[in-house]
């Protein structure tokens, strides 16, 4: 009699936590895909499912890679023309006290080599609520609870200030702050870093920047970096092609630690030890990245147009739809409404899907302050697609709610 194995392999508990909400609502879209209806995804923050095209010039840099035969392993860091095209990018944005670069697959990984860098059993790290629920899942991960600081939707969405300075423990490592944000789209004030950057100093912190969305701030004033406003202090800041060079299938994305050289030493050491175990990322692809931010950035002008006009759709039919409001998005290209109805979002973001064939994905999937509800809307279709889906939500909240 051949030995079969007959009890269950248990998955490890921590992954009890672990959640991605815009992936696990796939199950209920299967379920509805499968009668036949097609789904309009406004889940994904992909520019590629919508009427965007990475630039010629990068698809070209990265087949001569592949054909000049860059498709061993790269240095765990990254190839020196991308690590120098980012250093220079860094100091044309004002960051001056560069200590280290690394090219990740992904800022996706960027986030998981940096926070199991620094963090020990018992420590805790501030992320913002509502989340980009990948830092939930990597803290999950690592066994790590969460200490989650509001974003403050009556302030259009800037970190609430208080509840951080309230949140703070002798065990806190570090701070999360996703600027341009995702989900809300806010974008913080030049105020509202100093004053991060100030309780980062008096209590030791590292601040993770996560810039990955710096180049889509829709209505014309600069991105300040947050490595700019604090020199002194540790900061990585993250970046990478997916979005504002429109190649989220490539997994390329970077860490930038800047601060004194003497204090982020030991961090930085333990981030390359890291780096080093996972050996490195995609290869052919980080020849991309050299041109990407030092070449042709006429795709900008014209991906920004689209997003503010689709973002002033999305505002507009918030604004005019009853149990529905919005701070309008100043970034990214997500907006984050809040919704007046009396039962769970995701029971509502569910009956959407199986009975508009809209996926928006529930509040409660990136956190909210508690008696709130919202959704998330990736507003990267066109006017007309999404002016459909717009309507069949608002049919919806009626048929439902009225
Ligand atoms: C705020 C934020 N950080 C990181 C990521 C992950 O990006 P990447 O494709 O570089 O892994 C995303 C993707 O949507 C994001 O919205």
């Amino acid at each position: 009699m051949p030995l079969t194995q007959s009890r269950e392999i248990a998955c490890a508990s921590r992954l009890e936590q672990v959640r991605y909400a815009i992936r696990d609502l796939a199950c209920v879209a299967e379920e509805v895909a499968k009668q036949g209806h097609k789904i309009l995804p406004l889940n994904i923050g992909d520019p590629l499912n919508f009427d965007f095209a990475t630039p010629a010039h990068m698809i070209e840099a990265v087949y001569k890679a592949m054909r000049d035969g860059k498709n061993g392993y790269s240095h765990s860091s990254g190839v020196k023309e991308a690590l120098d095209a980012i250093r220079a990018e860094a100091g044309r944005k004002g960051i001056n006290t560069i200590q280290d670069v690394f090219i990740t697959s992904g800022v996706s990984e960027t986030v998981d080599v940096c926070l199991a860098a620094l963090l020990n059993p018992g420590d805790n790290l501030l992320t913002p609520c509502p989340d980009y629920p990948l830092y939930s899942a990597v803290l999950s991960k690592l066994g790590i609870g969460l200490n989650a600081y509001y974003l403050n939707e009556e302030d259009g969405w800037q970190p609430d200030l208080e509840d951080i300075k309230r949140k703070i423990t002798p065990r806190t490592r570090g701070i999360v702050l996703i600027n341009p944000n995702n989900p809300t789209g806010s974008v913080c004030t030049r105020q509202m870093l100093e004053d991060i950057a100030e309780l980062a100093r008096r209590h030791n912190l590292v601040i993770f920047a996560d810039e990955i969305y710096d180049k889509l701030i829709l209505d014309d004033d600069p991105h300040i970096a947050m490595a700019a406003v604090a020199p002194d202090v540790p900061v990585v800041t993250f970046g990478g092609l997916s979005k504002n060079y429109l190649a989220p299938g490539w997994r390329i994305g970077w860490g930038i630690a800047s601060g004194d050289a003497a204090v982020i030493r030991p961090y930085v050491e333990g981030i390359n030890k890291l780096l080093r175990a996972r050996i490195c990322a995609n290869h052919p692809e980080q020849y991309a990245i050299k041109p990407a931010l030092e070449g042709p950035q006429d795709h900008l002008p014209e991906v920004k147009r689209k997003l503010r006009a689709r973002r002033d759709l999305t505002a507009k039919w918030c604004n005019e739809t009853p149990r529905v409001s919005l701070v309008a998005p100043r970034g990214a290209f997500y907006a984050y409404p809040s919704i007046d109805i009396p039962e769970p979002d995701e029971t509502f973001v569910c009956e959407l899907i199986r009975q508009k064939h809209v996926m928006v994905v529930h509040g409660s999937g990136f956190g909210q302050r508690p008696g709130t509800q919202h959704f998330r809307i990736v507003f990267l279709p066109d006017e007309k697609t999404l002016a459909a889906a717009y309507s069949a939500i608002g049919d919806l909240l009626r048929e439902r709610y009225s």
